[in-house]
């Protein structure tokens, strides 16, 4: 992987393929390696940019708190100093909710946005209570007790369950306590979606134990326009769960 420094932190970032620039935002608490069996499938179409977002993966931290909007600027300098003025941005899950931010702060420099087992609301308050306390646990105990919490929730297939969780151990604290505090601060991105003026693909699979399919039907109802993928007996993590489709349905953004 590369690296560059951007607000204070070493992004590391893998760039693979030819074509329409695509940025992959991989979801909490992974990194990029959640794309290998979808960039393989889009690498003849599209020139894939797959960071490791502050904290993850490769990349390295600065202290918390920070937001959707500090992701979305690494994002945005990283993209600066490729070369790249626009992309197909695509989120999973909190990857989502940074393609979100990005799509607010930089909307001439989106050229098609794909949200990926994610939603536009905010988190209700027990929801972002939860998020504190896990925050806290992580800082105490380390991060075992939500990769516990979090693997069977993934999907129900435990080869790919076992796939998921070797990601998440790699993992730092820091990254996670981060990340638990961004999204419990992030802010509802309900009125944002009118003002889109690219291409949108949602997929989501009907089984998600994380984040229900009502939240994805939401965005197609305001976005009625948008590519919509449902994904029978699919839970969080379509990339791994049904890689093909989900490929098939970010081509629509080449
Ligand atoms: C994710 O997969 O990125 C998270 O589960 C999203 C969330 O907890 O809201």
């Amino acid at each position: 992987m590369d690296k560059i420094k951007i607000n204070d932190v070493d992004l590391a970032y893998a760039r693979r393929g030819k074509g329409t620039p695509l940025v992959l935002l991989h979801g909490f608490p992974l990194d990029h390696h959640l794309w290998d069996d979808v960039s393989s499938l889009l690498e003849d179409k599209f020139e894939l940019i797959l960071p490791d977002l502050r904290g993850f993966g490769e990349s390295t931290t600065v202290n918390a708190p920070y937001s959707m909007d500090d992701y979305a600027s690494d994002i945005a300098g990283l993209l600066d100093q490729l070369g790249i003025q626009k992309a197909v941005i695509v989120g999973h899950s909190m990857g989502g909710y940074v393609a979100l931010a990005f799509a607010k702060l930089y909307p001439d420099r989106v050229s098609g946005l794909a949200l990926i087992s994610s939603q536009v609301i905010a988190d209700p308050p027990d929801r972002k209570e939860g998020r504190y306390k896990s925050a806290v646990d992580v800082a105490e105990k380390g991060i075992g007790g939500v990769v516990e919490a979090m693997t069977s929730k993934f999907t129900s297939d435990v080869r790919l369950q076992a796939a998921a969780r070797v990601i998440m151990e790699k993992q730092k604290p820091d990254a996670y306590i981060g990340a638990l505090k961004a999204m419990a601060e992030r802010t509802d991105s309900t009125s944002l979606l009118s003002t889109f003026k690219f291409p949108v693909v949602v997929v989501h699979g009907e089984a998600d134990a994380l984040i229900p399919v009502a939240r994805a039907r939401e965005v197609k109802a305001a976005l009625p326009d948008s590519y919509y993928v449902e994904l029978k007996d699919t839970g969080h993590v379509p990339m791994l769960e049904t890689a093909k489709e989900t490929a098939d349905a970010l081509r629509h953004l080449a």
